[in-house]
């Protein structure tokens, strides 16, 4: 994280961004500061020239050529670009990748990781526009530092607020370690439910959404693994740098995880496989006839269980996702499977698990547990990768000593 190119747009919070420049200074990065015209009107950009250094680029077609470099070479120049503050305006036109002013047209220039801080109004941060916008862009790869909650400038109280510039700076050194923290590591995700044929138009299911899988997959490649999700039926946009292979059958799944297992060394099994299939698949379909329809139904592969025999030294993580009986359940599994971790988690509870975008769960290991509150699935996600990269490095240190 040696140089960073610091956008600001045109928000109160802009009088932070000098303090914000200075501490990433401190850390040791050479920083070189655009801003949107409506930006200079909040503060000047002679006081960030001053701070960095280096002219400050606000207007695209009088690019300062004393610099030595346009917005296209400074988007080169960056290893990360940091938006702070950005306007919900910002993140509209980011969101639809306009290019209309020097901010937007680094951004959409750029080949590196963005970070955008933003700052608004409680009301206008809530907003479903806004709020959709930050899908669109974190499905692009584009990391959020969520603002927090506090009194706005306006005088209402709520979510809006910028990060403080240290915690910025605190999320930037943060996901520069995290992005090395699995390199070279590969892994392997299976998601999503899978669908059992009963006829050409009826099939047995359940009711997994995928997101949990998934989430887990984008926490994966954040963390600077090479991923592979093994996806079932979903409605989800494939994460950004992760290869999809569909499937849509247990035995479609077994066979796509067989196939790519043995090069992997973190298997993740978050799919909610179809213990059972129809015995016969019918060619036609099935009509109404009988009062009383008996369907055999025979044994699918156990796709994690399977996969765990096929690369033996493999770190496994298994999913239990359970009604009852948690933790002994998960337990059980978690020795008849040979994992070495299992996450838990009650489906029977309304608002956490299938289908839903947040979760709770309680991950178990040989020798230990911890407990993990429900909160949405993308930070779940993290944490628990987080604590799967702990625990892989023990097991590598260990087989390695
Ligand atoms: N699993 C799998 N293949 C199967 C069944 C389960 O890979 N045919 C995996 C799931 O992805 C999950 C773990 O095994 O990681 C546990 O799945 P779960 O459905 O909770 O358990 P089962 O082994 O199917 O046992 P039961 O249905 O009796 O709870």
């Amino acid at each position: 994280m040696k140089k960073i190119l610091l956008g600001i747009t045109g928000g109160i919070a802009a009088y932070k961004s000098a303090e914000l420049l200075r501490c990433l200074q401190r850390s040791g990065a050479e920083v070189r500061v655009v801003m949107s015209e409506a930006a200079a009107r909040f503060v000047t950009p002679l006081t960030f020239q001053a701070l960095s250094g280096y002219p400050v680029c606000t207007d695209l077609f009088t690019a300062d050529s004393a610099a030595g470099m346009d917005h296209i070479e400074l988007s080169r120049w960056a290893d990360i670009v940091l938006i702070a503050p950005a306007t919900a305006d910002f993140m509209a036109k980011l969101a639809t990748g306009q290019a209309n002013d020097v901010v937007t047209t680094v951004c959409l220039a750029r080949s590196v990781p963005l970070f955008i801080a933003p700052a608004m109004n409680q009301w206008m941060w809530s907003n479903i526009a806004t709020q959709d916008n930050c899908t669109v862009l974190r499905q692009r790869g584009v990391t959020i530092l969520d603002p927090t909650e506090g009194v706005q400038a306006c005088g209402d109280v709520g979510f809006g607020r910028m990060l403080e510039p240290q915690d910025i700076m605190q999320r930037l050194v943060e996901n520069d370690s995290m992005r090395h923290a699995l390199a070279g590591v590969r892994t392997l995700v299976t998601a999503g439910p899978t669908r059992e044929p009963i006829d050409p138009v009826r099939y047995i299911s359940n009711r997994s959404s995928g997101k949990m899988g998934y989430e887990l997959a984008a926490a994966l490649h954040d963390y600077g693994a090479e991923v592979v999700l093994v996806s079932g039926p979903v409605a989800l946009e494939t994460p950004l740098g992760v290869s999809r292979i569909q499937v849509e059958t247990a035995q479609d799944m077994h066979q796509a995880v067989q196939q790519n297992l043995k090069e992997c060394d973190i298997f993740i099994a978050a799919a909610a496989v179809s213990d059972y299939r129809p015995r016969d698949i019918a060619s036609n379909k099935i009509k109404k006839s009988k009062k009383e329809r008996i369907i055999p139904l025979v044994l699918n592969p156990d796709v994690l269980a399977e996969g765990v025999r096929t690369a033996s030294s493999i770190f496994s993580v298994g999913f239990a996702a359970e009604t009852e009986h948690m933790a002994k359940y998960a337990r059980l599994k978690l020795e008849k499977k040979q994992l070495d971790m299992i996450a838990a988690n009650d489906v029977s509870i309304e608002g956490q698990g299938f289908d839903s975008n947040q979760n709770a769960l309680t991950v178990i290991w040989q020798g230990g547990e911890k407990t993990f509150p429900l909160m949405a699935k993308r930070d779940l996600a993290k944490q628990l990768v987080a604590l799967i990269i702990e625990k892989y490095n023990e097991k590598s240190r260990s087989k390695n000593s």
